[in-house]
């Protein structure tokens, strides 16, 4: 299974991608790792795995649709089984989903469909949850929408700030994520 794998950040769960992938524990080509802005850790990573990159800067394009047809068509010259949304913070439209057959995968910091949206984890401590976790899912075009593939919870504790909270769940999202990724590499449809 060919995968490519979107980032805006730091790319922490792609990280944990590449180990396996490295390890022999998860059998699939990263074919290569897109940004939709220029210095982004998660590049810089995969530069440093020896994995192909790009960038498609959302601010270099006048609109939207612009940027979501250069990006659909980057991503699809590597041909991709499935690609892989890992911390990136941009939504993309229908026709770049259907270009790659629905096979979009997503991950979010929260148990959807609670808590979608970019603030996933401080949202859930300023609801006062007890219970958070994350979601492997099949993004659409929503914003964290999509059938859910896997989840698994993660308690709030007391004393947890967004940050230690985030960091917690995203232990168990890479765990997740190399798994669901694991799980579609050995029956693909
Ligand atoms: C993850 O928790 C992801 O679900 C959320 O942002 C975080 C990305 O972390 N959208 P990283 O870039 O993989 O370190």
């Amino acid at each position: 299974m060919r995968i490519v794998v979107l980032v805006s950040g730091t790319g922490s769960n792609l990280q944990a991608v590449i180990d396996a992938v490295k390890s022999g524990e998860l059998d699939v080509e990263i074919a290569a790792v897109g940004a939709d802005r220029p210095d982004t850790y998660g590049v810089e990573r995969s530069d440093e795995a020896g994995i192909e990159t790009f960038v498609v800067n959302f601010n270099s394009f006048e609109t939207r649709a612009e940027w979501d047809t250069a990006l659909r068509d980057k991503v699809l010259s590597y041909q991709p089984d499935v690609v892989v949304s890992s911390g990136f913070m941009r939504i993309v439209s229908e026709d770049f989903i259907n270009a790659f057959g629905g096979k979009y995968v997503n991950t979010h910091p929260a148990l959807l469909p609670s808590f979608p949206g970019a603030h996933g984890v401080r949202d859930a401590i300023a609801y006062g949850v007890k219970v958070t976790g994350c979601t492997v899912h099949w993004a659409d075009a929503g914003v964290d929408t999509g059938p859910i593939i896997a989840q698994e919870a993660v308690t709030v504790l007391p004393e947890d700030s967004e940050e230690t909270l985030h960091e917690r769940i995203k232990v168990v999202e890479r765990r997740l994520l190399v798994q669901t990724l694991a799980d579609l590499a050995a029956a693909p449809n």
